[in-house]
């Protein structure tokens, strides 16, 4: 396994391997591996096949975080996760310096971003601004440096992965977005990064965002009728609230593919909720 520092040997490899008709599959990742990544890794290895190259970046995205969010916080242990990777089959580890991704010199600031203007409005994008232009920016520039043929995205981030398959179709990058699905604690708990800072109770009280959803759809399941949005979210509420330290941000039903809120939610809705453990902010999503 090679690991790439600078975006201009990661360029120069991309380049080889195109010339050379090799298929690449890339997973963005800001480090601190679990399973959730890992399972990309692997969907990735699947898809190019063994004659194929995947390339994992660990690069933790200043221009996502907001001026009060966890950036300088956010877990980083570079010695694991390359050891996981290799474990994994991966290649290239793709990990590049701030001053690297984002030059500001004699010739001037970095001053060139990707905004997406429909899907990114909503949910995480009202409630953390600039959060998927930072997304689509760093998203965009790896897909210039890596030109992989496909890239792995996790449905744990469900808006963000319609943000950058809208991207690449509004912006022509020549390649395919794959969504992988969640993968989850033996609780429920939708595996991140994030669960680092959740001990004891917190940690316990955090599957009360998976066991919302889990009674919400039983609910939709079981009512011959579509049943009001806004009568779902006020029982949402209570039931979240009902968790001591847990405070909701939102919740959202609405279409999977426009991503347009739903009035009325019946199976197939979709259904996404951010709520903060503590301090901690986390998120999760299903269909109905
Ligand atoms: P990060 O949070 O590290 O996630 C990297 C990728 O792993 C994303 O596609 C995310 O959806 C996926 N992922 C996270 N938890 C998962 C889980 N429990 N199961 C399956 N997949 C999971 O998302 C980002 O980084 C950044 O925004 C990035 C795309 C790298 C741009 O900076």
């Amino acid at each position: 396994m090679r690991i790439v520092k600078s975006p201009g040997a990661m360029q120069r490899l991309a380049k080889r391997w195109q010339r050379e008709g090799i298929r690449v599959g890339l997973v963005p990742t800001m480090g601190c591996l679990h399973a959730g990544h890992l399972s990309l890794v692997h969907r990735a290895r699947r898809l190019t096949g063994k004659d194929g190259k995947v390339v994992v970046s660990i690069y933790v995205n200043p221009a996502q975080f907001g001026p009060r969010e966890d950036f300088t916080s956010y877990p980083r242990d570079f010695m694991r996760d390359a050891r996981l990777c290799r474990e994994s089959g991966v290649d290239v580890v793709f990990a590049p310096t701030n001053a690297q991704m984002y030059p500001a010199n004699s010739r001037g600031p970095f001053s060139t971003f990707v905004v997406e203007e429909d899907l990114s409005r909503r949910m995480e994008g009202a409630s953390r601004p600039m959060h998927f232009r930072g997304v689509t920016t760093v998203v965009a520039k790896l897909f210039n440096l890596v030109r992989p043929t496909l890239a792995v995205f996790g449905s744990k981030d469900y808006q963000q992965a319609s943000v950058i398959k809208r991207m690449v179709r509004d912006l022509n990058f020549p390649l395919r977005i794959v969504v992988a699905p969640t993968v989850r604690e033996p609780d429920g708990l939708a595996m991140s990064s994030r669960n680092k800072y959740l001990r004891g109770p917190l940690r316990r009280q955090a599957v009360t965002l998976r066991h919302s959803i889990q009674r919400i759809r039983a609910a939709v399941r079981k009512s011959p009728t579509p049943i009001r949005a806004a009568r779902l979210k006020s029982e949402l509420r209570k039931f979240i609230e009902r968790a001591s330290a847990v405070r909701l941000d939102y919740v959202e039903f609405f279409d999977p593919e426009r991503l347009t809120p739903a009035s009325k939610v019946a199976p197939g809705t979709h259904m996404a909720l951010a709520a903060f453990v503590g301090k901690t902010r986390l998120i999760d999503n299903a269909s109905l």
